[in-house]
């Protein structure tokens, strides 16, 4: 089973849940920012979280999901780290669904920086889907 997991991430919280659920998922986590993000090979699970800032999701991230091809990605799995609230996670499924992707209902989270635990979560997230 194909998996790929890719994030956006300000202060590194974010990114320490990705490569948690990347090692889970037996690959490596890619920011958006890297040229190497897109998604060029079909996979069967594509992991993709990022941080909520005054609400939303990061700009970059949405424009990655805007350029998901969904023939290639059989089902999305999301995560996200915030504050407060996890909108994060509803606005990452609503961007993914509305680019025609199945979105497993089943979430990771962490409040700011994972913790011990919070990072075994997460790659056992990783490892099961
Ligand atoms: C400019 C800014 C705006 C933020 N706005 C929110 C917010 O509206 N709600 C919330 O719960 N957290 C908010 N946060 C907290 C971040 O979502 C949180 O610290 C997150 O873990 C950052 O992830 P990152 O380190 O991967 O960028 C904000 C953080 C920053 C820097």
């Amino acid at each position: 089973m194909s998996k790929a997991v890719r994030y956006y991430s300000r202060s590194g919280n974010t990114k320490a849940l990705a490569a948690a659920i990347a090692t889970g998922a037996g690959t490596t986590a890619i920011s958006v920012d890297e040229s190497t993000a897109a998604i060029v090979e079909p996979v069967d699970t594509l992991f993709i979280g990022g941080g909520l800032y005054a609400y939303g999701i990061d700009k970059k991230l949405k424009i990655f999901i805007s350029t998901l091809d969904s023939s290639k990605v059989k089902k999305a799995a999301v995560f996200s780290t915030s504050w407060l609230s996890k909108h994060a996670l509803d606005l990452l499924k609503n961007e993914l669904k509305a680019r025609g992707i199945t979105v497993i209902e089943e979430t990771c989270y962490a409040k700011n920086m994972p913790g011990t635990n919070e990072l075994k979560a997460a790659e056992e997230f990783g490892k099961r889907n």
